[in-house]
């Protein structure tokens, strides 16, 4: 058993990091070496989660009232910390979560971005002004935050999608209870004390760790709570929109995918290929953006897959801290057992494995959850991996005979989160831009990836129809107040 110093994850209640009222602790374990326990944190219960919301709620008159562009400069320092951390946060990561330091690094510094975009939205205009039919009105439109807000996150993007959710919700007047997977505490907690550092006032965002079946309703639905911004699995979410709905708060959901690229004809094999790879077996494809399936037309499919399955059979799986590591291991035996479980049904289904299939687990790998990155050829587009989210380094390779099957094969699906097509051809490229049923479309790059300028979010079963990021973001984390302005008449 390797040793090595193991902080103790309290809460963050107030301004003050307390412990939980249950007095019992968690683990927070290596995926790559289960052994290894990397923190232990708090295992809150509703009380936690009470005091938390008080806190919350107290803060928000005096935050709400602060100018944005003092809650711009919070942000601004925040973003300079957090680059000047970012080695000791990816490693956190990478330890926890089983990503490769490199990925967990350009992650950390993309969270960055995205506190330093929310900090510039605190200069930006908050409203607009409308002629009125009447000639003393003065009619205009003006923003107010919505509260209290609750992010429930996951652990697959343990920075970037904490930043995504938090900054916004700060920039735009709302007071913050964070809830991070219980896979991934530690990187949230350096989150949390960045902002910390950066100068939130105590109250402004406050961090509840534990288990989600323990604390998961409380958090959506405590009196003080106004919204609930939630990134997850499809079972969950509904689960959290239904109770937030009857609670009578807004409620906002990034769910699964099953996110195609689809390969024409006149494709650059080269750069589809790369871009595949990437798409599909970065992040171990633990990605709602991670590309799941390849639609690659019949004309050049034998030279596609020659060529892809080469760079698939190079892939080194391994410790994520190790530079040589292109593939970490999944995330948990849970995630581990699901891939299997895929893995199987796709050979019952009678698809072909070409690639991978199998668990990792000589004894040189220490119970780490890895599995071989695994690619099927002769899939169907009904079979059930090429339907349902595996959410792991699987890859699902159909046929096409046409542009258009193309088309109905990449929409037929019930998600729509992202599609790619590969091409030199505007005119079809434009086609499938306008065809496709996802809310994030890439000609010529993979599935995955978000700049934090631009929306963010999917149709269909992917989201609740809202945008996370760019512009988008104020819609949620804000209302619209109307103001008719008269004046008394002249004295
Ligand atoms: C990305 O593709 O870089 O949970 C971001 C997820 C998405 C974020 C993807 N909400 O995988």
């Amino acid at each position: 058993m390797t040793t090595m110093t193991v902080e103790t994850l309290r809460n963050y209640i107030n301004g003050e990091w307390r412990d939980s009222a249950s007095g019992t602790l968690l683990e927070d374990r290596n995926p790559a070496q289960p052994d290894q326990v990397v923190a232990r944190f708090q295992s809150s219960t509703p009380d936690d989660v009470a005091a938390a919301a008080e806190a919350a709620a107290a803060a928000l008159p005096a935050w709400r009232a602060m100018p944005p562009p003092k809650r711009g400069e919070i942000l601004f320092k925040a973003a300079a910390l957090l680059e000047e951390r970012a080695d000791g946060v990816a490693r956190a990561m990478t330890l926890e979560e089983g990503k490769t330091f490199r990925e967990a690094r350009g992650e950390t510094l993309r969270g960055a971005s995205i506190l330093r975009f929310f900090a510039g939205e605190a200069w930006q205009p908050s409203g607009d002004t409308y002629p009125s039919a009447n000639p003393s009105t003065f009619l205009y439109t003006t923003r107010a935050p919505l509260g209290v807000v609750t992010a429930i996150t996951p652990w697959n993007f343990p920075v970037a999608i904490p930043c995504w959710k938090i900054a916004p919700a700060l920039v735009y007047g709302n007071t913050v209870l964070l809830k991070p997977a219980e896979l991934t505490p530690l990187t949230s907690y350096k989150i949390v004390q960045v902002l910390e550092d950066a100068g939130l006032p105590k109250g402004v965002l406050n961090l509840v760790l534990g288990k989600g079946s323990q604390i998961g309703d409380a958090l959506v639905g405590h009196k003080h709570v106004a919204g609930v911004t939630f990134t997850g699995s499809n079972e969950v979410g509904r689960h959290v929109y239904n109770l937030a709905i009857d609670g009578h708060k807004k409620a906002q959901l990034e769910l699964g995918g099953k996110n195609p690229i689809v390969v024409l004809d006149d494709a650059d094999l080269e750069q589809a290929v790369t871009q595949t790879l990437n798409g599909a077996y970065l992040s171990t494809g633990q990605k709602c953006t991670a590309a799941s399936r390849v639609i690659v037309m019949r004309s050049v499919k034998d030279e596609f897959t020659e060529r892809l399955l080469r760079r698939v059979q190079a892939i080194t799986v391994g410790d994520g801290l190790d530079p040589q590591t292109y593939m970490g291991p999944l995330v948990s035996q849970g995630q581990k057992d699901t891939v299997l479980k895929y893995i199987k049904i796709g050979q019952d289904e009678g698809a072909r494995l070409l690639a991978g299939g199998h668990a990792l687990d000589d004894a040189g790998r220490h119970g780490g959850y890895f599995v071989e990155p695994t690619l099927f050829d002769d899939v169907t587009p009904t079979m059930r991996i090429a339907q349902e989210e595996i959410f792991g380094p699987v890859l699902a390779l159909i046929t096409v005979d046409s542009f258009e099957e193309a088309i109905d094969v990449a929409n037929g699906v019930q998600y729509g989160l992202s599609a790619s097509v590969f091409t030199r051809d505007a005119e079809r490229a434009f086609r499938f831009v306008s065809a496709s049923e996802s809310g994030i479309v890439h000609v010529n790059s993979e599935t995955a990836g978000a700049e934090p300028q631009v929306p963010f979010g999917g149709m269909k079963s992917s989201s609740s129809f809202s945008r996370e990021q760019g512009k988008a973001a104020v819609e949620f984390f804000t209302q619209i107040k109307t103001v008719y302005f008269d004046m008394p008449p002249a004295r």
